[in-house]
């Protein structure tokens, strides 16, 4: 099975559970967390975020732009890739003006080079280990001179859902094993806790009961 075939499966039968993605004090508290810990990682690699190019990989919706404006890139910088058809027509609607490569990232030619390339939540969807590594030399591929690969992902596997599968802190260092300037931070409370705790988010995240990591991985030659 290809894997635009395989993300396609996947998705359709997540599509019915879309009521479990809400918006939550929960999912409020994960996304403020990301944007702060985001923003220190991006603000101490670039001196003027108004200047970076942005692609997203696997944009889904594309709304994960609005994360970057509010943190000081233009969203006419802002370029997605997607493979997902609605996903595909939803990003075309909100953001008319932007760049949009439609596909498999593996095989889009892309025509430029970028300052950033953001993936959130992809990898994990990918089962399959040769397709990893080919997106994650890729996107390599794709940066520019001391450009970044911006990563966030989750490190523990769902015993409950099959569809997706953790990428483990080990298995991100060996997908960017070109790379010697790296940061990884863990972050976001689990999901089994962070639902139960709501707005009591920030006393239970503490290291041992993070989910995700987010990590930046630059490419030396800036
Ligand atoms: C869990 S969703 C996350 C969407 C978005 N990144 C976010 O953070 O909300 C993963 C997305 O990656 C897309 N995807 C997975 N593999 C891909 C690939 N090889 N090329 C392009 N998109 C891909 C899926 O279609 C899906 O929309």
């Amino acid at each position: 099975m290809s894997l635009s075939d395989q993300i396609n499966t996947q998705y359709n039968k997540r599509s019915s559970k879309a009521h479990l993605y809400q918006r939550s004090p929960y999912s409020d508290a994960v996304q403020s967390e990301l944007k702060a810990t985001a923003k220190q990682l991006l603000t101490s690699t670039f001196k003027d975020l108004s200047k970076v190019k942005l692609l997203e990989i696997g944009a889904g919706n594309g709304t994960n732009a609005y994360f970057f404006e509010e943190m000081g890139v233009k969203l006419e910088n802002i370029s997605f890739n997607e493979l997902i058809g609605e996903r595909l027509n939803n990003i075309k609607s909100g953001f008319p003006n932007n760049k949009l490569y439609e596909g498999d990232a593996t095989h889009v030619q892309f025509p430029e080079k970028y300052d950033i390339v953001f993936q959130s939540t992809v990898f994990t969807s990918i089962l399959n280990d040769n397709d990893r590594k080919a997106l994650a030399d890729k996107m390599w591929s794709l940066l520019n001179p001391g450009g970044v690969i911006l990563w966030y992902d989750f490190i523990y596997n769902n015993p409950k859902n099959a569809d997706v599968k953790k990428v483990d802190i080990a298995e991100v260092r060996s997908l960017f094993n070109k790379c010697s300037n790296f940061t990884i931070k863990k972050i976001t409370l689990a999901p089994p806790i962070g639902r139960k705790v709501g707005k009591f988010y920030h006393l239970f995240n503490v290291p041992f009961l993070r989910s995700h990591i987010l990590a930046l991985f630059q490419n030396g030659n800036g």
